[in-house]
């Protein structure tokens, strides 16, 4: 897989990015060289992401947080590990800024992480340098972050610590029909992700391509792409239930909508969304695990690389194949894939 600009993943400007995906493809790949350091994933697990919403037992990780945050969102606008160029990493790969390289992309096409079988790797990769950046800024490895556990009735509402409005974790885009409100399309029973977490053909699993999404093909396109189950089922869902596009009435008039959460662009400006993903993570790896779903054993797939800035801002190059265990990442989820998950014993 080769995309135009995947060396320069922080690039937040709309243009500079434009203009760069306008190269020809020979000249893109002359100037690809950036990936400087080797991936060194930590020797051990000592990173254990937490629930959300269960905040009030761990109010020192909070205060990690917000403090690991804080620091983040100070940082000189240029350093590819402050807030904003960490959010517009997201952006860069969901908005058309990236263009197709080669025969696959022959007709420039915008390269996309989402809808396609590129989906669950990508934003595992993507949260796992954010997080390690928060660790390095307050010198702490064991940093994790709190997933927000919408799969669980407990979690089925915005986690109380971000909706404090004098917190680094707050967003002031959201919804705010939503911000106090149940996540009513992810009922226990009749929810729309539960019964295809649950599904089984025969004894199996769901399959790769079923929850995970397609192969990745320059034909797919935004809005008719083969997404997974994990994908399209509930974390689009929830995206949209927190930052409504609805609501932005005069949008067709060229009114510039924000509400973060609501679009993939501007998404990932929310603190919520890499907490939002981590459970999306979270699930992946259950059904990985617990459910026995097997991840493709595709090379295409098993090969594909990104590139991100590290927490001591070297660039390094990761593929799929290195983010298939989160135990060998260094991190694991407190509520794991031993234990029994609320939503299996509900009527399918
Ligand atoms: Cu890249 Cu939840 O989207």
């Amino acid at each position: 897989l080769a995309v135009a600009a995947g060396t320069e993943p922080d690039d937040s400007n709309k243009n500079r990015a434009k203009s760069r995906s306008r190269r020809t493809a020979s000249s893109a790949r002359a100037a690809r060289p950036l990936a400087r350091a080797c991936f060194k994933p930590p020797l051990s697990v000592s990173r254990v992401l937490w629930p959300a919403h269960r905040a009030d037992e761990h109010l020192d990780l909070v205060e990690k947080y917000k403090k690991a945050l804080t620091k983040m969102r100070e940082l000189p606008a240029d350093d590819p590990r402050n807030f904003a160029r960490q959010a517009a990493i997201h952006e860069a790969y969901c908005d058309g800024h990236y263009h197709l390289l080669g025969a696959a992309g022959a007709g420039n096409e915008p390269f996309d992480v989402h809808f396609s079988w590129l989906f669950a790797p990508w934003h595992r990769m993507y949260i796992y340098f954010y997080e390690r950046i928060l660790g390095s800024l307050i010198d702490d490895d064991t940093f994790a972050l709190p997933y927000w556990n919408w799969d669980a009735p407990a979690g089925m509402a915005l986690p109380a610590m971000f909706e404090d409005s004098t917190s680094p974790l707050y967003d002031a885009k959201r919804n705010p029909e939503h911000v106090n409100a149940y996540v009513n399309f992810m009922h226990p029973k009749d929810g729309v992700l539960i019964p295809w977490m649950k599904m089984r053909d025969g004894k199996n699993a769901l399959g790769a391509s079923d929850f995970l999404g397609g192969n990745f093909s320059p034909a797919v396109d935004r809005n008719s792409g083969t997404s997974g189950k994990l994908e399209s089922a509930a974390h689009t869902g929830i995206h949209i239930w927190l930052g409504n596009p609805s609501m932005c009435k005069d949008k067709d008039n060229g009114k510039v909508c924000e509400l973060d959460m609501g679009f993939l662009g501007t998404a990932s400006r929310d603190p919520v969304f890499y907490s939002h993903h981590a459970n999306a993570d979270r699930l992946w790896h259950i059904w990985s695990t617990r459910l026995e779903g097997r991840n493709f054993e595709d090379q295409e797939w098993l090969n594909t690389s990104f590139t991100f800035y590290d927490k001591d801002k070297s660039l390094v190059r990761v593929t799929v194949r290195d983010f298939l265990d989160p135990a060998k990442l260094g991190y694991r989820y407190e509520d794991d894939e031993e234990k029994k998950q609320p939503w299996e014993d509900s009527a399918p």
